[in-house]
Parts: C-alpha cells; sequence; structure tokens
C-alpha cells in the first residue's frame, strides 16, 4: 500500500508540475524609463503596451521620473534590480542618465535608447526621428511663411536634452540663410506649458512694445504656454509654431486645426516598432543599430486629414485594447479550464491507480488463498495418504484379534495371555482413535465419530459368530465380489464372509469389473484407493452397465474424511465403511442390503387356482409392476414369445437376450429371487391357467400349447404350483 501512495503522489506532483509549466513559458521582462510625463509619453506608453500584445511572453515594467535626472537614475537601477532582462529609457539629459544606463549595459542587460541620446556608446540600439532636420525644416518653413521678413522668438526645450540641442541647432542654421528673419530672443524652456508661460511672460515684461511675428516653441506645449503669455500681456498676437503634432483633444494637430498654433511637426512615437526591436534583440533577431523615424509638418493645409487619420488610428488601437481585454478574459477562462482538466485528470488517474490498487490487493489475496487451499488439498492427500497406510494394517490387526479372541482356542489361555492380548486390542483401538484426532485436527471437521464409535461399540459389546462355526456354504447362497489390492485384507474379508456366501476376489477394479460382468455377483465390497481402477471409476462402471447395474457395491476404505463419503456415494456406492472396520458391521450392512432388494416375487401375475383373472384379454407378458425395470421386460417378452418351444432351455433364453447362461441365471435369480428355468416353467403354468380359465381348449391341447411335452407332466406340474388339477379351474 505504501508503493501505491508513493506512486499517487509522483502522478500528482507530474501534473501539477506540467500544469504550472504549460502556464509559465518564458517570459521577457522589459523595463521602461521614461524621462516625463506627458501626453506624448503617454501614447507611447499605450504604443508600447499593444506592440506586447502580440507577444504573449513580454511583460512590461514602466517607470516615468517626471523630468527629474535623480529620480530617472534611481528608477533605471531598481528596474535593473527587480531583474529586467532589457532596458528601454528615455534620458531626461545628455549625460546626467548615462552612468545608470552604462550600470545597466554592464550588466549584460540589452539597452535601447530612444528618443533622447545619451553621452555614452553603451547602449544596443538606438531609435528616434531626426531632431536637427526637424528643427531645420521648421526653420525653412517659418521663413516662407513670413516671407522671408520678420522677428521671432525661439523657446528652447530642456536643457541638457539632446532635442532641445539638436532642433536649436537646425533651427538657427536654417534660419541663418533667411538674413530678413531676426531671432530676437532665444528662451530657455523645459518642454513644459508653465515653464514656456513663465519666461516668455517675463521677456514681454521687460520688452513692452516690441512687435514679434512668430513664436517657436520646441514643442506644442511650450509654444502653447507663450500663446498664453503673449495673450495676457495683450500684445498683437504672433504666430506660434511647435513640435509633436500629437492627434486628440489637446493634441497639436487639433490645435493647428483650430489656428491656435501655425504649424507643428510630427514627433513619431512608435511605440509598438520599439517593443518589435526589442523582441527582435531578446529573441536573437537581427535588428537595426540605429533606427531614425519619418516625420511630418502638420500646417492648415493638412491638419484636418491627419487629425481623420490619426482619430480612426487610436479608434484602432482602442478596438485593438478591447480585443485584446477580451482575449484576456478568454485566455484566463482556458488557463482556469485547463487548470480544472489537469486537476480532473488527476484525480481520474488518482482513483485508476485506486481501482489498480484494490484490485491487485484482492488479486494478490486470491492468490495466497490459491496457494493455501492448494497446500491444504496436499496436506489432507498426504494425511489420508498415510491414515490409508496405517488403517490397513491396523484392520489386519484389530479384526484377526477379534476373531481370535472368540475363539474357542483362545476360550482355555491364560489370564496372562488375555491380559497381554488386551493390551494389543485397547492399543489398536487407542491408535484408530489417535489417526482419526490427526484427521480431524486437518480438517478442522469431527471425522466419521459415528463410525468410529459404533465400530468401537459393535467391535467391543456384540460377539460375532464363530467362522468355524458357520454351516457349510451353499450352493444358492448369495455372491460376493471382493475387490481389494491388499492380499491380506482379501483374506481377512474371505475368513469373515466365506461361511455365508460365496465368493470371489479381485485384485483392481479392472478385473472387479471384468468378474462382476461374468459372474454377476449378488455384492461387492471394494477398497476405494487400487491400482489400475480405483474403487470409484470401479463402482460407476458397474452401476452403468446393464448386467451388472442392479449389484449392491459396499466401498471399505481407509478414506474416512466426509467429503471422501460423499464421493463414493456419488459416485453411485450403496454403503460407505471406513477402515479398520467391524466385521459385524460389514456383515450386518451385506445381509441388509441383500435383504432389501426389490425382488420381483410374482413376475406372471399368477393367482390362487380359485381366482379370476383382473385382465382376462391381456396376455401374461403384459401384466406387469412398476419395480420391473428394462431387464425384467425384455425377458419376460422373449419368454412369452418362445412359450410354445417345449425344448426351450435358459441357454436358448441367455442366446436371444444376448447373456451368458451364468449372467442370465444370476441376474433373474438377484431381481426376482427365482431362477430362470423356475420362471420359464411358471409362466407357462400362468398361461395355462389362463386358457383353462377363457379357452374351451382341452387340458392336453392346453399343455402342449404352453409348451409341455407330456399332458402327465403338465398335471403334475400344474398341481405342484396351484395345489388343484387343471380340471379343477374349468369347473369354476
Ligand atoms: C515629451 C516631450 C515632447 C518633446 C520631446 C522631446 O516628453 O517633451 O513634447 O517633443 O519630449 O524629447
Amino acid at each position: 500500500m505504501r508503493k501505491f501512495y508513493q506512486f499517487a503522489f509522483i502522478i500528482l506532483m507530474s501534473l501539477i508540475l506540467l500544469a504550472s509549466c504549460s502556464q509559465d513559458s518564458k517570459k521577457y521582462r522589459i523595463g521602461v524609463s521614461q524621462c516625463s510625463d506627458d501626453i506624448w509619453r503617454d501614447k507611447q506608453n499605450s504604443e508600447l503596451q499593444i506592440g506586447a500584445y502580440f507577444h504573449d511572453n513580454v511583460e512590461l515594467r514602466f517607470a516615468a521620473a517626471f523630468d527629474s535626472d535623480e529620480r530617472q537614475i534611481q528608477q533605471i537601477d531598481s528596474l535593473v534590480g527587480t531583474g529586467i532582462d532589457l532596458l528601454i529609457v528615455a534620458p531626461n539629459q545628455v549625460s546626467t542618465i548615462s552612468p545608470a544606463i552604462d550600470r545597466a549595459y554592464d550588466k549584460g542587460i540589452p539597452v535601447i535608447v530612444f528618443e533622447r541620446k545619451t553621452n555614452t556608446k553603451k547602449y544596443t540600439a538606438y531609435m528616434g526621428a531626426d531632431n536637427y532636420e526637424m528643427g531645420h525644416l521648421m526653420g525653412e518653413y517659418i521663413a516662407t511663411r513670413l516671407h522671408e521678413r520678420g522677428r521671432i522668438i525661439e523657446v528652447m526645450g530642456l536643457k541638457g536634452s539632446s532635442p532641445a540641442i539638436e532642433r536649436h541647432n537646425g533651427f538657427r542654421e536654417a534660419i541663418a540663410q533667411h538674413p530678413g528673419i531676426q531671432v530676437v530672443a532665444t528662451l530657455q524652456g523645459d518642454w513644459t506649458e508653465p515653464t514656456a508661460y513663465n519666461t516668455v511672460k517675463q521677456w514681454l515684461d521687460k520688452n513692452k512694445g516690441e512687435k514679434i511675428d512668430l513664436v517657436f516653441g520646441m514643442n506644442d506645449r511650450t509654444a502653447m504656454g507663450a500663446r498664453k503669455a503673449f495673450e495676457e500681456a495683450g500684445s498683437v498676437m504672433p504666430l506660434f509654431c511647435g513640435i509633436d503634432g500629437l492627434p486628440g483633444e489637446n493634441g497639436g494637430i487639433r490645435l493647428v486645426l483650430d489656428s491656435l498654433l501655425d504649424a507643428s511637426y510630427i514627433y513619431p512615437t512608435h511605440g509598438d516598432q520599439l517593443l518589435q526591436l526589442a523582441v527582435d534583440i531578446l529573441e536573437g533577431n537581427p535588428y537595426e543599430k540605429e533606427t531614425k523615424l519619418m516625420s511630418a509638418l502638420v500646417t492648415q493645409d493638412n491638419a484636418r486629414v491627419l487629425l481623420m487619420e490619426s482619430e480612426e488610428i487610436m479608434r484602432q488601437s482602442h478596438n485593438l485594447e478591447q480585443l485584446h481585454e477580451k482575449a484576456s478574459q478568454y485566455l484566463d477562462q482556458l488557463g482556469n479550464q485547463r487548470t480544472l482538466i489537469f486537476v480532473a485528470l488527476a484525480a481520474i488517474l488518482l482513483l485508476l491507480a485506486l481501482l489498480a490498487g484494490i484490485y491487485m490487493y484482492y488479486l494478490q489475496r486470491a492468490r495466497i488463498q490459491d496457494e493455501r487451499m492448494l497446500m491444504e488439498r496436499e496436506q489432507l492427500d498426504f494425511y489420508t495418504q498415510v491414515s490409508h497406510e496405517l488403517r490397513t494394517p491396523l484392520t489386519l490387526i484389530q479384526g484377526p484379534l477379534d476373531q481370535l479372541l472368540r475363539t474357542n482356542d483362545f476360550r482355555g489361555a491364560s489370564d496372562n495371555a488375555r491380559e497381554l492380548f488386551s493390551i494389543v486390542r485397547r492399543n489398536t483401538q487407542h491408535l484408530t482413535g489417535l489417526i482419526n484426532k490427526m484427521l480431524d485436527a486437518q480438517v478442522g471437521t469431527p471425522i466419521q465419530e459415528m463410525t468410529s464409535a459404533q465400530v468401537d461399540a459393535i467391535t467391543v459389546s456384540q460377539p460375532i459368530a464363530n467362522p468355524a462355526a458357520v454351516p457349510e456354504q451353499d450352493e444358492d447362497a448369495p455372491t460376493v465380489l471382493i475387490v481389494d489390492d491388499n492380499a491380506d485384507i482379501r483374506t481377512y474379508l474371505r475368513s469373515i464372509l466365506q461361511g455365508q456366501y460365496r465368493l470371489l476376489e479381485a485384485e483392481d477394479g479392472k478385473r472387479g469389473l471384468e468378474l462382476a460382468r461374468e459372474q454377476v455377483p449378488d455384492l461387492i465390497v471394494s477398497d476405494v484407493m487400487m491400482p489400475v481402477m480405483n474403487g470409484l471409476e470401479f463402482c460407476q462402471q458397474v452401476k452403468k452397465d446393464d448386467i451388472s447395474s442392479h449389484i449392491p457395491v459396499i466401498l471399505l476404505t481407509a478414506r474416512a474424511l466426509e467429503k471422501h463419503q460423499i464421493e463414493g456415494y456419488e459416485s453411485g456406492a450403496d454403503a460407505y465403511i471406513t477402515k479398520p472396520f467391524s466385521p459385524e458391521l460389514l456383515l450386518a450392512r451385506i445381509g441388509n442390503l441383500l435383504h432389501s432388494r426389490h425382488q420381483l416375487k410374482d413376475l406372471w401375475g399368477m393367482k390362487p387356482a380359485t381366482g379370476t383373472s383382473a385382465t382376462p384379454s391381456q396376455d401374461i407378458a403384459v401384466a406387469s409392476t412398476p419395480i420391473e425395470d428394462a431387464f425384467i421386460s425384455r425377458f419376460k417378452e422373449v419368454v412369452v414369445e418362445r412359450l410354445s418351444d417345449s425344448n426351450l432351455s435358459v441357454e436358448d433364453l441367455a442366446a436371444v437376450m444376448g447373456l451368458s447362461r451364468v449372467q442370465l441365471y444370476r441376474k433373474v435369480k438377484a431381481l426376482t429371487g427365482s431362477k430362470p428355468v423356475d420362471l420359464l416353467r411358471k409362466a407357462r403354468l400362468a398361461q395355462a391357467q389362463k386358457l383353462l380359465q377363457e379357452t374351451a381348449l382341452s387340458v392336453s391341447e392346453i399343455a402342449y400349447q404352453v409348451g409341455f411335452a407330456s399332458p402327465s407332466y403338465f398335471t403334475k406340474c400344474y398341481k405342484d404350483e396351484f395345489g388343484t388339477v387343471p380340471g379343477e379351474a374349468r369347473k369354476s
């Protein structure tokens, strides 16, 4: 049973492991460090998230530094500490964040720098738009917009951040090409609207009345901050240009469309593309080290179309997010179902294992039981064999001793001799008792207590007839066939039976069967354990054969167990006597069986001479009684058919019935108690009586008709049988 629990435990653990493994294929943890938190960063983060939806093994960890160097450094370090597989970083300023980025890179974590630059080469890939070009194009646009003449203010992005530097450089180089354009002031901002507002407000306060044609804010929020300052100052409103060109309610495209800004420049976020780059690096796919993102100018001319397009994209993104949410729900459900299936599977397997365990347990128990039964049977056979070996010699000591004790020779023996004999006798009985007990202990049931007790009682109390005193065996005495392989037992049985019975002997069942068929004895006494053919089979054969089927069989055996007796009776035995046996019991049993034979005395339905036949019209052969067997019916038929033949002999009858004379004689005698020749004569006389009563034939005619050679012999026989002369029958 312990093995079974070990097995069940292993199955359970394997399934749990399998369930957890299948749920958790290798996940990529990507850290995203944003320098700021604004609508441009929001847009990019959500694009990154959407990109991650296409890779179910990607987990994103976001951090926003709110334009603070210290904060961003600390966030990068802590992201690295959580065990990220890749870092995406937009450094607040070119040089300040580099040490933290280097640390991550040196730990073997791939780094993607995006949108803003660092001053170190320790990064895996860079992705971003060309800020110099953007500044340059904006300079060109402004020159054209102002028709090469005008005064402008430039409001910068955060000092030290790469887009601010590059946009400024591009812008100033473009403007330098247009001498009619004058940059009146370059004010320092930090990408946020309030800073831009404050710095422009301060300048306006200092330069009241100065005419300004255009303000270039380095992003849309900066441009709007400047616009607010101008509005508040109540000055003549210049044009405002910015960069970012975001979609959405407060995005640059809408601001251009609403003429709050004159122009903007789409500063691409491309979060999905960024995520794909990260996955390619993580999965070892080929990737671009430097990716330049394309951009476009937003003006009154294209703002509507761009807004429509970007809103459509936003709508699709929204749909995608919802789809993803649904898919996640389904995946969760699927996961739950899978867990459920694994649990159910585990339960089924455990149940099966349990059933198998129970089955094996019962199988083993049955096997042990079988083995035990086999052992018991072998043991029993052994004890039966031993007891047989002991019982036979015991019989041969105890029986003859009893006989000797009762002979005249012994009556004159000395007291000492008597005492010695009784010691021998007591101890043989004691030995018999011990054998019975030994078998008893083996089987656990009382064995033959009755029989043993009976035997003892009879042996001790009843004197038996002295064999020598038995009258000479007469020819008509019943014949007993003794079948035993032990010559001493046969001799002993002969000594018991010879006075009263004619004896036949056989040393095994096969020979016994031959004798039973040839001689048709009146009774058979047979041993069970014999070579060639054992007593049980012999008994069966005797009972099967038509010739011998009527012969009573007594099984005389050492097999004392109840089940052995049952076997004996099942083979057709009429009695079962165990060794050692009492001669009186055997004689009583034989006598009993012979006397209780159902002999058919009145074979021909003969009536007293004066009686009238109950069935006058019937032939005598038709009269039958219930105990008649097939053999008797056949015999009667044969006799009646040949009744008128005065030369008909018993040999003739036997030949017609396919038997020897002895066989016919013994079988008929056993079944009817009469000799066949007597039965033949009785049949003739019965038929004659019938004819006398029913016909007008003369006595002589009737005598010849029923097979008598002379009427005078007929009359004599008739008188002997019925006590009257034939003529008397006529008279009645
Ligand atoms: C967003 C932002 C944008 C600007 C860019 C420069 O955080 O300030 O408005 O174009 O960063 O890096």
